[in-house]
Formats: structure tokens, C-alpha cells, sequence
């Protein structure tokens, strides 16, 4: 939302948190000489109603990593509840919005990480990417961002070790379908 801001474009952050909704309020909270409309609202990303047909030109999200994080404690709409097989259910729900809201050829990018469970990798980052492939989305770019040796490494180390495990997490950059290939 800063970025789209400091760029002059026009946009609209959705939450279902509204701590998080407050929070970026305070960010977003400077002045800038460009024409833009910054929205934030909270609101489920499973039904964004409020958003018409082929009317956004570029999404960019970064939902939970199903329930490695539980963002809050009451609010049954929060996907960082679900437990693997429930939150990839969720994210169909997601990707059909997003699918729908964005004109033809825009892009989707979206930042997603693996969780290791028992000692085995769940390929979560994979799979979500998948949901958005059949909800009629194709791959630009599957970007790697590396995440060991950061500077919040320790915080995570002593909150949950299992998190350290993880070295790197994808952006994908995903198109809505719509070009016609011969
Ligand atoms: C990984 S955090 C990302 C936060 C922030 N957008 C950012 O990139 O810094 C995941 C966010 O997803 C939100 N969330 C969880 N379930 C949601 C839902 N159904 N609709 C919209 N947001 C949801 C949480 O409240 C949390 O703020």
C-alpha cells in the first residue's frame, strides 16, 4: 500500500484483522503529491463482493503459511486457523476472487512458504501456487527469497524453532489467463 502510494496508483488494502487495518492506516498516514486513492477495509479475501469483474490491474498479497502463525484469536474468517488441507481449501476460495477481480493479463504475485511438519517439508508453497493454476492463472516468475542469516532469525529462534528450518519462501508471479495462443 506505501509502495502504490509513493507511485501514484490507486489502490485497495484488504484485511480481515482490524489491527492490521489500523496499522497500515498509521503508515499510509504521510503526504505525497501525486493523485492517488488509497483505500484499506477489512474484509475476507475469500469474498471480496465489494470488488467488480475485470476492474484491478495488479494483486499483491501475502496470506499466512496455513497455522504457523496465528494472526488473532477471535476472528473465525482469519485463515492462519486453518490447518494445511482447510487453509489450501480456503485459498481456491482466494484465488477465485482474485481471478475474478483482475482484468485479463494482469498479474497476481503473492508471497507463500513452505512448513515443516514432523519432520517432513509440506510443500505449501507448491501446492497454493497449483490452486492458482486452476483457478485460471499462469506462472511469470517463480521468484526464491532467501530468509537465513536475517536480522530476525534470533527473535524466531526463541519463539519457534522449527521456523529457522525454513532457508527460503516463493513470490509467485502469476498472470490471469487471457492472451490467445495460436
Ligand atoms: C503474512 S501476514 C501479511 C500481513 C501484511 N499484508 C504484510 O504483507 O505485511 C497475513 C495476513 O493475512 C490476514 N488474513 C488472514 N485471513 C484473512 C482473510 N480471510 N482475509 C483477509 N486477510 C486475512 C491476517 O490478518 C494477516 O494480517
Amino acid at each position: 500500500m506505501i509502495e502504490a502510494k509513493l507511485l501514484g496508483r490507486n489502490a485497495i488494502g484488504v484485511d480481515v484483522n482490524p489491527e492490521a487495518i489500523n496499522l497500515s492506516n498509521d503508515n499510509l498516514n504521510f503526504t505525497i503529491q501525486t493523485n492517488s486513492k488509497i483505500f484499506t477495509r477489512q474484509g475476507n479475501a475469500r469474498d471480496i463482493s465489494f470488488v467488480k469483474d475485470n476492474s484491478i490491474n495488479m494483486i499483491c498479497t501475502h496470506p499466512p503459511y496455513a497455522d504457523i502463525i496465528k494472526y488473532s484469536e477471535n476472528i473465525p474468517e482469519d485463515i492462519s486457523h486453518l490447518h494445511y488441507e482447510e487453509f489450501l481449501l480456503a485459498m481456491k476460495d482466494v484465488a477465485t476472487e482474485a481471478n475474478r477481480v483482475l482484468k485479463k493479463n494482469a498479474i497476481c504475485a503473492f508471497m507463500i512458504g513452505d512448513i515443516r511438519e514432523k519432520g517432513y517439508i509440506r510443500p505449501l508453497g507448491m501446492e497454493t501456487m497449483n490452486i492458482f493454476l486452476e483457478a485460471g492463472f499462469k506462472i511469470k516468475e517463480i521468484i526464491i527469497k532467501e530468509q537465513h542469516n536475517c536480522r530476525s532469525t534470533e527473535y524466531w529462534q526463541k519463539k519457534r524453532k522449527k521456523f529457522l528450518m525454513l532457508a527460503h519462501e516463493y513470490i509467485f508471479v502469476l498472470e490471469k489467463e487471457g492472451k490467445k495462443f495460436s
